[in-house]
């Protein structure tokens, strides 16, 4: 296993739109290990492969405190949606920032788990919003994106910034 880079915002990477596994294999799961080995680091939530560049429908989530109870969904679908529930929300491409994002309340999820198998999840509260926040990651979505022009050209600004600090 090994700890991934994980893509800043800005990145134009973050941008890109990630293609469908075609086939569940070794290299699949090495990279869904890598992935979690990564969010659980970091720590965090969830984590999109397009995180760390890598440009497949592969997500991993795990809002447990005991980092017991990753799920993963390989080219995931959303194929139910209801209700309306506002969340604060973070990302580990956009450190430090949190922002208040609309999304769906309960979802049903179809995916295919790390040995190719599908499977079908309803999911409500944080592990909705998290769910919903990964794959956009895939469709190159960042959460902050639902937010304002202006508030947008704070953030980037503020995390430029940030990054001539530190370099
Ligand atoms: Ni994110």
């Amino acid at each position: 296993m090994a700890i991934l880079k994980i893509l800043q915002y800005p990145d134009e990477r973050l941008h890109k739109i990630a293609r469908n596994v075609m086939q569940v294999n070794e290299a699949t799961r090495k990279l869904v290990s890598d992935l979690a080995e990564t969010m659980y680091a970091a720590p965090g939530v969830g984590l999109a492969a397009t995180q760390v560049d890598v440009h497949e429908r592969i997500i991993v989530v795990d809002i447990s405190e005991t980092h017991n109870q990753l799920k993963v969904f390989i080219n995931p679908e959303i194929i139910a949606r209801s209700g309306i529930s506002d969340c604060e929300e973070g990302c580990l491409s956009v450190p430090g920032i949190y922002e208040t994002v609309t999304r769906a309340e309960k979802i049903t999820a179809r995916a295919l788990n790390e040995k190719g198998e599908a499977f079908t999840l309803n999911a409500e509260g944080l592990l909705a919003v998290c769910i919903q926040h990964e794959m956009d990651h895939l469709v190159g979505k960042v959460f902050v994106e639902y937010l304002s022009q202006l508030k947008q050209n704070r953030i980037r600004a503020k995390l430029k910034k940030r990054l001539r600090e530190t370099m």
